[in-house]
């Protein structure tokens, strides 16, 4: 691969980020500004958009003995154009850091990308049996730095990224952890409960929907936006009965647009937070039957593999040819496995875990890792 030297156009306040002021960013006695190690977003073989936040000083209001602060946070973003397919690019973001990213390739090369969710850093009070005896920030940072010993093409997170949407002290914990990982690579953020519709959300990883697609090499990859009837206005508490449906049909057409347009990909991968299928008994009640009448049928007409998150556990699963795929929590209180569906549920483990898969022409294979890096399990998906 060629490699190439670029420097992103940070900002002054970029410039004045240290590692020190990253490290202490969980600390109410810091004042800005800094900077969020730069994000790797919309990347295709031509372009890549470069995201990070900047946070101002912070702002307290006090009534006798209360107090609160909080601070303004800027979203920066910035495109590169002309880039060349099958590359990998180093770029130089000053103090905020150095790192590297990959375009895809146009013709069919082989690529590995990374799978995971919930990571929901800094908010887990509880494993099963205690497993790891650390929080659920401890856990991220670890499940960090083992899949940091990866080289992939991109990241997929899952979803329910962090536990409050739009709190923007959350992001900043959310990049000072993920940095060793997404200073390596591209991510790709499908939107999960907790995300909440936040604008800022949208604004960091510069979707303007929350569904979208891309493609890597001969593959094609649909994000789908499973969340529509759970939180839509996180500004403005729940969107009513017919603006769901409008946003679900209009999210059905281009679903189904998407599909047909890209039907001779050599393998479509759909991904969306809600599992179609759980071998979790506390989390039956949140499947959704919608998603099981309407997409689930065109999932299978379009032999796609599809890759879900929410559950805290891996899990995969196989109905009617099509391959499931539950990537683990990274993060958020493991939930047992305790109810698997006879002749679905392949395979199901309380277990913190990402999942690694390789795409070679029509040839996917996928491995599952624990926190520490053990391989907990694998399959030749085809
Ligand atoms: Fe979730």
């Amino acid at each position: 691969m060629t490699m190439h030297w670029f420097h992103a156009a940070l900002p002054m306040a970029a410039v004045l980020a240290t590692a020190a002021s990253a490290q202490e960013t969980r600390n109410p006695e810091v004042s800005g500004p800094f900077v969020t190690s730069p994000v790797m977003l919309n990347t295709s073989s031509a372009s890549v958009t470069v995201s990070w936040l900047e946070k101002g000083a912070d702002v307290t209001v006090r009534q006798g003995a209360e107090v609160q602060s909080s601070f303004p946070v800027e979203v920066r973003k910035t495109t590169f154009t002309h880039l060349k397919p099958g590359t990998v690019y180093t770029y130089d973001a000053g103090p905020a850091g150095k790192g590297k990213f990959k375009t895809p390739p146009l013709v069919g090369q082989p690529f590995e990308f990374l799978m995971y969710a919930e990571s929901r850093n800094g908010n887990v009070s509880n494993t099963i049996e205690q497993q790891d005896k650390t929080n659920g920030d401890d856990i991220h940072s670890q499940m960090i730095a083992t899949m940091s010993k990866e080289d992939p093409d991109f990241v997929m997170h899952l979803g329910d990224a962090i536990q409050t949407g739009p709190d923007q002290q959350e992001w900043f914990d959310f990049f000072r952890i993920t940095a060793p990982l997404m200073r390596k690579t591209n991510v790709a953020l499908v939107y999960g409960n907790h995300e909440a519709n936040a604008p800022l959300v949208h604004d960091m990883f510069n979707q303007p929907k929350t569904y979208y697609s891309f493609n890597w090499g001969t593959s094609h990859f649909i994000v789908l936006d499973s969340e529509y009837d759970r939180v839509r206005l996180a500004q403005a508490g729940k969107s009513t009965e017919s603006e769901q449906e409008k946003l679900w049909q209009e999210e059905l057409t281009w679903f189904k647009e998407d599909l047909e347009a890209n039907k001779g990909a050599d393998n479509i991968f759909v991904a969306f937070h809600l599992p179609v299928h759980t071998a979790t008994a506390y989390k039956r009640r949140d499947r959704s039957f919608r998603i099981q009448r309407e997409w689930v049928p065109l999932i299978e007409k379009y032999n796609a593999i599809v890759l879900n998150g929410h559950e805290h556990n891996y899990q995969r699963a196989q109905a009617n040819g099509i391959h499931y795929f539950v990537t683990g929590s990274a993060g958020a209180s493991l939930e047992k496995v305790d109810w698997p569906e006879p002749g679905i549920t392949k395979k199901a483990l309380a277990a913190f875990a990402y999942t690694k898969f390789r795409v070679d022409g029509k040839h996917v294979t996928m491995e599952a890792f624990d926190v520490h890096g053990k391989k907990i399990d694998e399959e030749n998906v085809r």
